[in-house]
């Protein structure tokens, strides 16, 4: 069977002439014409996309919420399917005034950095293990005015932030999730780190020392967020109702209605 093709050759292709012209894709019909050099250099880009090197490698950037972060070889790519959590987060945040929040398993920084700019109040820490996504989530960090506090750390240890345990408002998480022996796109089994993606033979393997991390962090009443595959809808809910210590367990969908994170409150 001959591999699937790029996904959206057309949008990407515009994507990459709009960033070569600086100008939004939208615009791209004020600019029926490009001079050679500009059309040799599009050409390679596209070039590079047919051969599936990821779209916002090539742009440099990806968005989430309202933040624009640095991407590149060695970080996750932020999802547009991340995008529900981050709003489920902040109505979390509504009614709280200077809330204190964690991002575990930050890669480039996007949620907690959209959280930071969404909530200038807010203290917001991140949490990341793998050095080369560290090296990324400085430079987004810095890029936004150090709005975000970097831990380099493991979720899975148990005195993780001991400062902050028992007083955070909001813990939020998109952990490594996929099940090893799923197929994946070239753009992933490249683009993205290993360890950002799977997450052992059932993808389950990290759920539940963030459990257990967001038991610890919050203080009563305080909300938890966690992104899972679409295959963990009822796994994942299952996990956090193992908790005691959790209410409120529920379930969500993506943008594209498919099950994509699961939420609680700290008893
Ligand atoms: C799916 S990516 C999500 C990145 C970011 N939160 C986002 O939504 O774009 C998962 C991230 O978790 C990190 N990670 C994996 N295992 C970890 C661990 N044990 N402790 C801390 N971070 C970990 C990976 O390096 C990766 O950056």
């Amino acid at each position: 069977m001959a591999a699937a093709g790029v996904a959206s050759p057309r949008f990407d292709a515009e994507s990459l002439a709009a960033h070569l012209l600086g100008v939004p894709r939208g615009q791209l019909v004020l600019h029926p014409r490009i001079d050679r050099a500009t059309g040799d250099v599009l050409g390679a880009l596209v070039g590079r996309r047919a051969a599936r090197e990821p779209l916002q490698h090539l742009l440099g950037t990806a968005v989430l919420g309202p933040v624009e972060v640095a991407v590149g070889p060695g970080v996750f790519t932020p999802r547009p399917e991340t995008e529900m959590l981050l709003e489920w987060g902040l109505a979390a945040l509504q009614d709280v005034a200077s809330p204190l929040v964690v991002d575990l398993c930050t890669g480039s920084g996007a949620l907690a950095l959209a959280i930071a700019s969404v909530r200038p109040d807010a203290a917001v820490h991140a949490v990341e293990v793998d050095p080369d996504a560290l090296v990324w989530l400085r430079r987004n960090v810095d890029a936004h005015g150090g709005r975000v506090v970097v831990h380099a750390a493991d979720v899975r240890a148990p005195d993780l932030l001991p400062d902050l345990a028992g007083r955070v408002d909001l813990v939020v998480c998109n952990p490594p999730y996929v099940p090893d022996a799923t197929p994946v796109p070239p753009e992933v089994r490249a683009g993205d780190p290993a360890v950002a993606v799977f997450g052992g033979h059932d993808g389950l393997a990290i759920f539940p020392a963030v459990a257990a991390r967001a038991v610890a962090l919050l203080r009563p009443g305080g909300a938890f967020a966690v992104e899972h595959d679409d295959t963990q809808a009822e796994s994942v809910p299952a996990l956090l109702r193992a908790r005691p210590e959790l209410v409120d367990v529920a379930e969500h969908a993506d943008l594209n209605g498919r099950p994509r994170y699961a939420t609680a409150h700290r008893r």
